[in-house]
């Protein structure tokens, strides 16, 4: 089946952070990609803002060469990039200051109608200021709407200080605070999986599933955002977020629609289920590790301390813990959940480890007999994967094997596969935020985040070292272990 491209109404996005890494990274690519697909019609306008002065000439060159470095050169023709960087228009803007908001706009003024995407892609103390200059200067129309980026706060109390400030200005309904991660393809597949299939539903819950995993591990180091990560550290920067995102996807109860409210509230519902950790428990649920230098694919590489140039920190760079959700479905399946820098592989991935049968027929001849497992790889390889028992052909009695009924993305659909911002961005423009979080899901989600901080704070429970390119620290194998069960390798 050929993917349906759905053109939208011409519309004006405003990034502001234009020159920054995420607008280089991301938002340009993930731009030039859905006007190449002939998404981004008509006059629409993309106005870059940035504290910098500099011509609308040079930002074309500066997105040019992020375009260049960005998209794959069969991916790049030069009339389709031309069209696109003539979409482009630059503004100095100094957002804590009075200079470029009225240039920016006259620059709006034409086409008031249309849809208005502020993109803040800036620091996160400058959310609240951003709004409160763009209302002041009468650039919010009813059909304006704000994306904000991660990180929403450092904690609860933070968090709502940036929701009431972005809240002073905006509606709710006009707020997209995006997570890249729900515009994944296979984690919108998770839904399709779920929701599309008879098959599952019935058995997922804890009568049939023993308990599930999720492991997001990345190779990179922090890549010189040692400045905000340091602050950070791997719970807030991937669990508070997107792997709470993944888990609610995993857990929560069907929703009635994919209607935004209808999917959002079941996601709350799972994060407000949450067994609390805190200073009881925090010591035998959760693991903090932070890597010595060690080495990648690529060769040696420093340890975080020397990436960051710092001499001591106490932050970490890998978390394991285990989440309990207290409802029916749940009670008795723990979540695992993993996440870190410089561990040996980049992979995402979620499974869902299913409980032994109940009673074998087969005598000992036939070999142990392996509780089915659905894994859902995320990144990279694509693909979905449900481990079953087969009988091993040919002669020789009945004897088990285990094996994949496995589904390659990449084999089964041909094209390319959007980034998640290619989504997001548009979505945004179509006004469907489903896959955007609602504050009170971000409220909720630090809620469970911030007594564990606390109580890794008034316990002193310091991160312990892992080696670069490996696995994270033994206690977080030990984390799974002590319960009788693994983390997946499988393919790994
Ligand atoms: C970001 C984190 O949100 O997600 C980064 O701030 C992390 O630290 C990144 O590297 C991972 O995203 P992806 O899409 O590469 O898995």
């Amino acid at each position: 089946m050929v993917s349906r491209v759905i053109s939208l109404d011409t519309f004006d996005f405003v990034a502001f952070g234009g020159t920054g890494d995420l607008a280089r990274r991301k938002l340009l690519p993930a731009l030039y990609q859905r006007d190449r697909a002939g998404q981004i019609v008509g006059d629409t306008r993309i106005i870059a803002t940035a504290r910098a002065h500099m011509t609308s000439e040079a930002y074309r060159d500066l997105a040019r060469t992020a375009i260049e470095t960005h998209v794959k050169a069969g991916e790049r023709e030069a009339d389709t990039l031309d069209r696109f960087l003539a979409r482009l228009e630059f503004v100095s803007v100094d957002v804590t200051g009075e200079t470029g908001w009225d240039d920016l706009g006259l620059l709006l003024k034409p086409g008031a109608e249309r849809v208005r995407a502020f993109y803040l892609a800036t620091s996160p103390d400058l959310f609240g200021v951003i709004s409160a200059k763009l209302g002041a200067h009468g650039l919010i129309t009813p059909e304006t709407r704000v994306v904000i980026e991660k990180p929403v706060g450092k904690s609860l109390a933070s968090a709502k200080v940036v929701n009431d400030a972005v809240g002073q200005v905006f509606e709710e309904h006009q707020i997209y605070r995006i997570d890249h991660y729900l515009g994944k393809e296979t984690v919108q597949n998770l839904m399709a999986l779920r929701f599309g299939n008879a098959l599952f539903e019935p058995i997922w819950n804890a009568a049939h599933i023993d308990h599930v995993q999720l492991t997001v591990a990345e190779s990179i180091g922090v890549e010189g955002r040692g400045g905000y990560y340091d602050t950070a550290g791997a719970l807030r920067d991937m669990v508070q977020n997107h792997m709470l995102q993944l888990l609610c996807l995993v857990a929560m109860e069907p929703p009635s629609s994919l209607d935004a409210d209808a999917v959002r509230d079941e996601k709350l519902k799972i994060l407000k289920s949450l067994k609390p950790i805190n200073e009881s428990n925090v010591g035998t649920l959760t693991v903090r590790g932070q890597y010595e230098a060690g080495a990648s694919a690529q060769g040696p590489v420093p340890g975080y301390l020397e990436e960051i140039g710092a001499k001591q920190s106490a932050n970490e760079t890998f978390v394991a813990l285990k989440a309990e959700i207290a409802n029916w479905r749940w009670a008795g399946t723990p979540f695992y959940l993993r996440s870190g820098k410089r561990l040996a592989q980049r992979v995402s991935e979620i499974v869902v480890a299913f409980r032994p049968i109940p009673h074998s027929i087969f005598d000992g001849s036939a070999g142990p007999i392996q509780p089915n497992q659905l894994v859902i790889r995320l990144q990279p390889d694509e693909g979905v994967k449900l481990q079953i028992m087969i009988k091993d052909p040919g002669p020789g009695g009945m004897r088990l094997r285990a094996v994949p009924l496995d589904m390659s993305f990449a084999e089964s659909f041909s094209g390319r596969n959007p980034d998640a911002y290619e989504r997001l961005v548009m979505d945004v423009v179509r006004g469907n935020p489903t896959l955007f979080m609602r504050r009170d899901e971000v409220e909720a989600a630090w809620t469970w985040v911030d007594p564990i901080l606390n109580a890794w704070a008034s316990t002193n429970m310091l991160p312990r070292s892992y080696r670069a390119g490996t696995w994270g620290p033994s206690a977080g194998v030990a984390l799974i272990e002590r319960d009788g069960r693994t983390w997946h390798e499988d393919g790994i």
